[in-house]
């Protein structure tokens, strides 16, 4: 196994150019995504090419852009050996085009295509993944980031996507394929050996001091959560998950980003040395995720930014709102006694000999039942239980949440809500968009192993 310390270090200066998403044009994305086999140079020269799984041969696939109010229109085609689907992470789309197979469509079978097309009410960063054996397929390279740029855009000098990721790569520069692995599924998830940013370790980008950025942060990896900071550049967080915060807040500690949730940042160059850093940060330090190198700048430092404009607002009834529990159980070190699946009582024992580990009130993997049923319109409240010892990043489709604070007010909008060990929460949601949306936890393992069920929402 290559040491990660190591493979990084030996690995900036060749593949820095490579990986690089491939930029389409910022009104329209490609008219075709084919999700096929290609090889990657992600190892050091000397061993070789890495098998993955893209769209359109680039990984991470390619950044679509479009513009706010716009409407994307792709048609997926599978080059596979396997079935696959499209999800489109974050967006507030039409139910049947939300690319879960067997509940918004049918998989896509190899040879096959399937024509996505919506519209794009919400400005913010996104981002598209398989959402078919999503634990291997978004591992193998599945995931592109999607864009939508707002009428009214901040003014930066770059505007920067960073995808981060992680992969478990084993002898040959290949990825482990144990992808079904249930020790990894029963703890935190398949946590992987190689950091990536852009499908490169450490990538370096060119920047001036006093440069104004916008950096797009998207967690695509499989179940780790990465924990960043930034050195030599300084400035305020202004979406999570695709939502503008009300007002820029300043950014003074590390950030964390659950698997599935993304970070739009406004930072200036603010370093006097001539590299500035976002750090990925463990527990016995950092190194670098992405390296900036910095020449001298012309302009000033400049006033902080205006608020990213609102997108349209569902407001959220919490006195209203149908209230529905959710309790989050087994795992390892508290292990399902016995779960429901698919209407039956099984052991524990029957479970895990079916790769279930995880429940959600009891249901091990989505029931035939919605975990609550409302109408458009409505609200829902649901009580989150973790009584596991792991940490959940819990995504719901669809519609965006808020976290209901202690003191009873909302927090910013998200889509993905990371929660600790034997946490209790609340979040609320206005549900504004009919159909059945998936609630689930992004560990992809996790998800996998049970721990997903869904929200129906009648017209
Ligand atoms: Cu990003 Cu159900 O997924
Ligand atoms: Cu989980």
């Amino acid at each position: 196994m290559l040491s990660r310390r190591r493979f990084l270090h030996s690995l900036t200066a060749s593949t820095a150019l490579l990986g690089l998403p491939a930029r389409a044009g910022a009104e329209a994305g490609p008219a075709i995504l084919a999700a096929g086999p290609s090889r990657h140079r992600i190892a050091p020269e000397g061993l070789p090419e890495t098998d993955l799984w893209t769209f359109n041969g680039s990984f991470p696939g390619p950044e679509l852009r479009f513009a706010q109010g716009g409407r994307l229109a792709c048609r997926v085609e599978n080059r596979l050996e396997a079935p696959t689907a499209v999800h489109w992470h974050g967006l507030r789309l039409d139910n049947a085009m939300d690319g879960v197979p067997g509940v918004t469509q049918a998989p896509i079978l190899p040879g096959e295509e399937f024509d996505y097309a919506f519209d794009l009410p919400d400005a913010g960063t996104y981002w598209y993944h398989s959402h078919a054996q999503s634990v291997e397929q978004v591992e193998r390279g599945l995931y592109g980031a999607l864009i939508v740029e707002e009428a009214e855009a901040p003014e930066v000098d770059r505007d920067l996507t960073l995808v981060l990721d992680d992969i478990r790569m084993a002898r040959g520069a290949q990825l482990a394929g144990d992808f079904d692995n249930l020790h990894d599924r029963a703890h935190a998830g398949r946590i992987g050996n190689v950091v990536l940013t852009n499908g490169a370790p450490e990538p370096r980008y060119e920047v001036r001091r006093n440069d104004r950025l916008r950096l797009r942060l998207v967690n695509a990896a499989n179940a780790r959560i990465f924990e960043l900071g930034l050195y030599g550049l300084s400035g305020w967080v202004m979406a999570l998950d695709g939502m503008p915060l009300a007002a820029p807040q300043a950014l003074t500690g590390p950030m964390v980003l659950a698997p599935g949730q993304r970070i739009d940042l406004i930072v200036d160059v603010t370093t006097a040395e001539d590299e500035a850093f976002l750090l990925h940060l463990e527990r016995n330090g950092g190194y670098a995720q992405a390296v900036f190198g910095v020449a001298p700048g012309a302009g000033a430092r400049r006033p902080e930014p205006a608020p990213l404009p609102p997108n349209p607002e569902f407001p959220i009834d919490l006195a209203g709102a149908v209230p529905q529990r959710v309790l989050m159980s087994g795992g390892a070190m508290r292990p399902l006694g016995e779960a429901i699946h698919q209407g039956e009582v099984l052991t524990g024992r029957e479970l895990t000999d079916r790769g279930l580990v995880w429940a959600l009130n009891g249901q091990a993997g989505r029931d035939i039942l919605p975990l609550v049923e409302v109408p458009r319109g409505a609200s829902v409240r649901l009580g989150l239980a973790n009584d596991t010892a792991f940490r959940h990043a819990m995504h719901l489709h669809g519609m965006h949440f808020a976290q209901v604070r202690p003191d009873g007010t909302l927090g910013p909008l998200r889509d993905t809500l990371l929660m600790a060990p034997d946490e209790t929460t609340e979040i609320a949601f206005a549900a504004h968009n009919p159909g059945d949306w998936l609630f689930h936890c992004h560990m992809l393992g996790h998800h996998a192993g049970g721990m997903g069920t869904f929200i129906r929402v009648t017209a």
